[in-house]
C-alpha cells in the first residue's frame, strides 16, 4: 500500500538524490523551501479552504495531530470512531482503532468511543432493507450524547474502511455523519491514508461522497515509499488551534528529504493521471471479482472500488455465516502461489490492493490464482 506508485520510482529516486546533495534534514522549528513548496502544491489539489498542511512521519501521528487540533479548536476532548476503524498504533490512534489490535495495552486515556459501523452486509438495522436509513447513526449519537462529558471534539473515520474488512459506507452515510457532527459543534476528521491521492479513482475519497471534512490526513504512498504524512485543515481551524497554543512536532517532521519525495509523488500522481489509472484498474479487477462471485458460492460479497477492493467469504449465502477457516486456507494458498493479499476479519475477508503499476495480464493471472484457490478449498 505504501509502494502503490511502484518500487523505487525514478522520480522518487531523483528527488532523494537532489536532497542528498543539498539538505537532508532541517530543524523542525524552521521552515525549509521543500516544506513550503509541498504545502502549496497540496493546497492546489485540496478543496477550496483546506489550505493548511502540517507534515509528519506516519499515518498514526497524522491522526494524532488531527485529534489534537480538534481538541484545541473545540475545547472538547472526546472522540468517536466506527467499530470497523483503523487509525494506527500509537496510543491515541490505537484508542480510536476498534477493528482489532486493541486489547492488552493497558487503559487508554478517557474519552474514546466506538460508534456503529455502516456495514450494510451485516448491519442488524438495515441488511434486509432496500437502503440504510441511518438508524445506526441516530443510535450511535444517542449513546454518545448520553456519555459525553460536554462538547465532543470529533468523529474520526475512514471514508472506506480498509483494515476493518473493506467496508463501503452506504450512499449518504458520510453526509449524514457530517451533519450530526455539525449540529453538535464537533469536527469531522477523515483518515485518507488508504483512500486518498487517487487510490479510489478520485483525488480524495470524500469527493465521491459530496462531503468536505474539517480535517483530513494522508500517508501511505504520499512519499512514494518514503515515510511522510500530512494533516490538512482550514485556515480558520489552524489559526484558532495555533492561537490556543497548539504544539505538534517531531524532530524529523518536515525534513527536506521526505518533503521532496512527497513533491515528486504529487508530480507522479498528476502527470501519470493516476486518478484515471485507478479507475481503469478498479473496473477491470472488479469484473474478475464479480465473475468469481458467480462461480463460487463461497464468495458472499464483493466490495470496494479503485485500488481497494475485497471479497467476503460465507459458508451460506442466506445466513451469511462467515467462512473464517476457508478464508485462512485460501489466503495461505494464494501466498504459496505468488499472490500477496491481506486477510481480514479472522479470515472471512480478503483485502486486495494492487498498485497503480498493475497490468491487465497480472490481474488475469491473479484472478486465475484466486479462482484455483477458492475452488480447491470448496
Ligand atoms: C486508515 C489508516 N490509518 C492509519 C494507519 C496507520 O499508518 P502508519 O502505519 O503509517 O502509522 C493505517 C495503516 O495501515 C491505515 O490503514
Amino acid at each position: 500500500m505504501c509502494a502503490a506508485l511502484g518500487h523505487n520510482h525514478p522520480r522518487i529516486v531523483q528527488a532523494l538524490q537532489e536532497s542528498a546533495e543539498t539538505l537532508i534534514h532541517s530543524h523542525m522549528t524552521m521552515f525549509n523551501d521543500r516544506e513550503i513548496i509541498l504545502a502549496s502544491r497540496l493546497a492546489e489539489i485540496t478543496p477550496d479552504g483546506l489550505n493548511r498542511s502540517m507534515f509528519l512521519g506516519s499515518g498514526s501521528d497524522s491522526n494524532e495531530a488531527a485529534m489534537a487540533i480538534a481538541k484545541r479548536y473545540t475545547g472538547g476532548y472526546e472522540v468517536a470512531s466506527p467499530v470497523v476503524s483503523f487509525h494506527g498504533m500509537t496510543d491515541a490512534a490505537r484508542a480510536v482503532t476498534f477493528s482489532g489490535w486493541r486489547q492488552g495495552y493497558g487503559p487508554f486515556a478517557p474519552g474514546n468511543y466506538p460508534i456503529i459501523a455502516p456495514y450494510r452486509y451485516r448491519c442488524s438495522f438495515c441488511q434486509d432493507k432496500g437502503a440504510c436509513d441511518y438508524t445506526c447513526l441516530d443510535t450511535s449519537f444517542e449513546l454518545l450524547d448520553a456519555q459525553a462529558d460536554g462538547r465532543m471534539a470529533a468523529v474520526i473515520t475512514e471514508p472506506l474502511f480498509s483494515a476493518g474488512g473493506v467496508i463501503e459506507p452506504p450512499p449518504g452515510w458520510l453526509q449524514e455523519l457530517k451533519l450530526r457532527c455539525e449540529w453538535r459543534g464537533m469536527l469531522l476528521i477523515l483518515d485518507e491514508a488508504q483512500t486518498g491521492l487517487a487510490k479510489l479513482g478520485s483525488m480524495w475519497a470524500f469527493e465521491q461522497e459530496g462531503v468536505v471534512p474539517d480535517i483530513f490526513t494522508i500517508s501511505k504512498h504520499f512519499g512514494g515509499g518514503i515515510a511522510i504524512s500530512a494533516t490538512i485543515t482550514t485556515d480558520e481551524i489552524e489559526e484558532k488551534a495555533v492561537e490556543t497554543g497548539l504544539v505538534v512536532a517531531h524532530s524529523h517532521s518536515n525534513d527536506p528529504l521526505t518533503c521532496n519525495a512527497a513533491i515528486a509523488s504529487l508530480d507522479i500522481i498528476l502527470e501519470e493521471s493516476l486518478v484515471d489509472v485507478a479507475d481503469r484498474i478498479g473496473r477491470y479487477w472488479q469484473g474478475h471479482l464479480l465473475r468469481l462471485k458467480e462461480r463460487h458460492e463461497l464468495v458472499g460479497d464483493v466490495r470496494g472500488r479503485g485500488l481497494l477492493q475485497g471479497i467476503e467469504f460465507v459458508t451460506n449465502r442466506e445466513t451469511r455465516e462467515p467462512a473464517y477457516e476457508q478464508g485462512q486456507r485460501i489466503g495461505r494458498m494464494l501466498l504459496e502461489n505468488g499472490l500477496i493479499v491481506s486477510i481480514r476479519r479472522q479470515g472471512s475477508v480478503l483485502r486486495l490492493v494492487p498498485p497503480f503499476t498493475t497490468t491487465e495480464d497480472q490481474m488475469d493471472l491473479a484472478a486465475e490464482i484466486l479462482d484455483a484457490a477458492i475452488g480447491a478449498v470448496t
